[in-house]
């Protein structure tokens, strides 16, 4: 019989602090392949400090993480993660394309030029492609971030807060894609404040004080929080991890 995959994210006891800051103090999490799972939680809860620990940026003082069945620093050198940052990691001076030509370079991506073609088509962003980046508007400037993830076709794709700053229709269109990426494998973390968002996740985690205090589906939560909705769910169950 094949051996079952190893999941896509597997974290147990990671912990990690900063100075006397406890960002992250024992979290468990694992992310099946495929899945899409958000992070929600609190401001200062630890959503990105995990989410580094992820793309290998951050070392957890104890604990394990595994991505992909290795070490997170050698799943990114293999080009199988992609991470959206919190606030765009963007060269303002340069244009849309330069920066992604920039990223694909970073990435090892080999003909980079249809790739590039292919995520300024995902954000639609094509006709802005010779706009310095700091001639944009905000989200637009979260939409390059995302096509600067996108462009090395990661396994495993993390999104911190993917979405602020964006307009529905825009955040429509990203959440049609992140499904179409799941439904071909790729398995995506995404880190929100958004209660639209939470819902279309296969699987929630409540993070609260570095740790997942809850963790299920949408429904799942509302149910036993006992509460009418997602985000009334969301306070409940925060509120009683204390
Ligand atoms: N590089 C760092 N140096 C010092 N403290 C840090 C650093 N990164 C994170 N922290 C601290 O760790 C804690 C968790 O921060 P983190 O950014 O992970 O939270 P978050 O859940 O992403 O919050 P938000 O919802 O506000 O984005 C906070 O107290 C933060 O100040
Ligand atoms: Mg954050």
């Amino acid at each position: 019989m094949p051996a079952m995959p190893s999941p896509a994210i597997q974290a147990r006891g990671v912990t990690k602090t900063f100075g006397r800051v406890r960002a992250l103090a024992g979290l468990d999490l694992d992310v099946a392949r495929g899945e899409i799972v958000g992070l929600l939680g609190p401001n200062g809860s630890g959503k990105m400090t995990f989410i580094r620990t992820l793309a290998g940026l951050i070392r957890p003082e104890s604990g394990s993480i595994e991505v992909l069945g290795r070490s997170p620093s050698r799943a990114v050198a293999d080009g199988q993660v992609g991470y959206m940052t919190q606030a765009a990691a963007l060269y303002g001076e340069l244009t849309v394309e330069e920066n992604l030509r920039f990223f694909a370079a970073l990435n090892g991506v080999r003909a980079a030029g249809p790739r590039i073609a292919d995520a300024l088509a995902t954000v639609d962003l094509a006709d802005r492609r010779t706009s310095p980046v700091n001639t944009l508007s905000g989200g637009m400037r979260s939409r390059v971030s995302l096509a600067a993830a996108l462009l090395h076709a990661p396994s495993v794709l993390l999104l911190d807060e993917p979405t602020v700053g964006v307009d529905p229709v825009q955040r429509r269109e990203f959440w049609n894609h992140f499904r179409s990426l799941a439904a071909a494998g790729t398995t995506i973390l995404v880190s929100s404040h958004v209660m639209d968002e939470a819902s279309r996740c296969d699987r929630l985690g409540l993070i609260r004080d570095g740790a997942i205090v809850a963790e299920g589906s949408a429904a799942r939560l509302v149910e036993r929080a006992g509460a009418a909705d997602l985000e009334s769910a969301f306070l409940i169950l925060a509120e009683a991890s204390r």
